[in-house]
């Protein structure tokens, strides 16, 4: 190991593989920057689906491999099962990933490998080629928790409960935070959600460590919950887009024209409405957003995504003269820099389907929210918000114009948003505290460096 002038050291190389969607691209690429600031050789293995911009990383090496994606890519606008795709590419990338990376260990020494924890399959492949493989996990640790807690095998009818069945409200004895009709969203597919989960967990457990893109002050008692179970090293040194922002490894182009629109806006005014890269929402669902918005008179920032409605291109649905009638009030996206837009005194609140990179990024600018989660981890991180860090109001009951309204009120005009506000810029704080000199995720950073360069 050999010291450079900076404080930091040279070490052997680090290969990483990123699952190839926004949200897990994001943090896998923000890690690899601050593994390389720290000495690392970094290496990215990715699928050829969603591939990153290499001429964003000229510091990195990449290595695109055969996914055999394409032959179901076009079943992502209709299928909501997220655990349909994420077990193919664990099948189809097998052969290909493994011939890259041993042909990688022939030229050069690797220190380790670090692969998305959701591609379970890595570990298999890591351990035949002797090689110490580390899970990065994205999501939240309360996700983690309740996925290892929810009966997907055992109980599979309680994923299909309607409003009309007694238990809907009520709330899971596996894990009382959580409402039976919080589960419900988390899968369309028990079965294939169970596979998922329990090989995902599994070999988490069977790997050399795990990092969490996530920091103590958050989640920290939940980390020692999940440790009793999962006795291998766990680093926690998020959030990690506040070392490197997200915008260089965003796949679609990011609007930045509205950032002026933003500074006309008065403080805490505006409206930030996103529902992430991979949700969809009904036409139904999305007149009934317009409607809202242009009702309660606030200035809003919302993103529609190209094919977030499905069966539309983009803004076909809205409702008749919606455009006129907002006037300047309002301004539609198809995506923006979200962590400036979040970062701008203008926003007042997040309206979010709380993926947990728009979580963390919320928190970190002291931006309460609204809670509107599509599936898998997000409905776990909407109660988190909601009803434990209490940062945030949850539209429990869907997307229906008055409801949404209420909320709006609650988070931007009542005490109680005033409070929700006052704890999450505490949280802010926290953030700031923890990756500053002698912090939990800084200490976290410095052990996690440590322990790649020990293998
Ligand atoms: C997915 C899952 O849905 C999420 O629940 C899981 O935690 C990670 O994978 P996604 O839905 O895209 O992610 O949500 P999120 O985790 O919030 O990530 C979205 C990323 O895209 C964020 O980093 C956000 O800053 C960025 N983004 C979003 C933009 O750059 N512009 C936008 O307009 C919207």
């Amino acid at each position: 190991m050999e010291n450079c002038g900076n404080g930091t050291r040279t070490h052997r190389r680090v290969v990483l593989f990123p699952l190839p969607f926004q949200g897990h691209i994001n943090p896998m690429l923000q890690l690899a920057n601050i593994l390389h600031t720290h000495g690392f050789k970094i290496t990215v293995i990715h699928a050829e689906y969603n591939s990153p911009n290499y001429s964003n990383y000229p510091h990195f090496t990449f290595k695109s491999i055969k996914d055999n994606f394409s032959e179901i890519a076009d079943e992502l606008a209709t299928n909501p099962d997220g655990s349909y795709f994420i077990n193919y590419l664990n099948r189809s990338c097998v052969d290909s990933f493994k011939e890259c990376l041993s042909g990688l260990l022939d030229k050069e020494a690797v220190a380790c490998l670090i692969a998305d924890a959701g591609f379970y399959f890595t570990q298999a492949v890591a351990d035949e080629l002797n090689l110490p493989r580390m899970a990065l996990r994205t999501s939240s640790l309360a996700a983690s928790l309740v996925y290892g807690a929810l009966p997907f095998y055992s109980n599979k009818d309680c994923f299909n409960l309607t409003k009309e069945d007694s238990d809907y409200e009520e709330r899971v004895p596996e894990y009382p935070l959580m409402k039976f009709k919080d589960i419900v969203k988390i899968t369309t597919n028990p079965q294939g959600m169970g596979d998922f989960v329990t090989n995902m967990l599994d070999q988490m457990k069977a790997s050399k460590g795990i990092i969490w893109n996530t920091f103590k002050e958050l989640e920290g008692s939940l980390l020692e919950t999940f440790s009793q179970d999962y006795p291998v090293p766990s680093f926690t040194l998020g959030p990690f887009h506040k070392y490197f922002p997200a915008s260089s490894s965003s796949l679609i182009q990011q609007d930045r024209t509205i950032l002026s629109w933003l500074d006309n806006q008065p403080p805490k005014s505006t409206i930030y409405v996103s529902f992430g890269s991979v949700a969809h929402i009904s036409e139904l669902e999305f007149r009934e957003v317009a409607y809202a918005l242009a009702n309660i008179s606030l200035p809003f920032l919302w993103v529609v995504r190209p094919g977030i409605v499905r069966g539309s291109n983009w803004i076909e649905a809205l409702p008749e003269k919606f455009l006129e009638r907002v006037g300047d009030m309002g301004r539609i996206v198809k995506w923006s820099p979200q962590q400036e837009v979040l970062a701008h005194p203008a926003t007042g609140c997040f309206w979010t389907h709380n993926g947990w990179n728009s979580t963390l990024e919320s928190i970190c600018e002291g931006v309460p929210m609204i809670c509107s989660p599509c599936f898998v981890d997000q409905p776990t991180n909407a109660r988190y918000v909601s009803d434990v860090w209490k940062i945030g109001v949850f539209l429990e009951d869907g997307f229906e114009r008055v409801g949404i309204e209420s909320a709006i009120k609650r988070v931007m005009m009542d005490k109680e948003g005033e409070e929700m506000r006052e704890r999450i810029n505490c949280l802010k704080e926290k953030v700031n505290q923890s990756l500053g000199e002698g912090g939990s995720s800084h200490e976290s950073l410095k052990s996690l460096v440590d322990y790649i360069s020990s293998f």
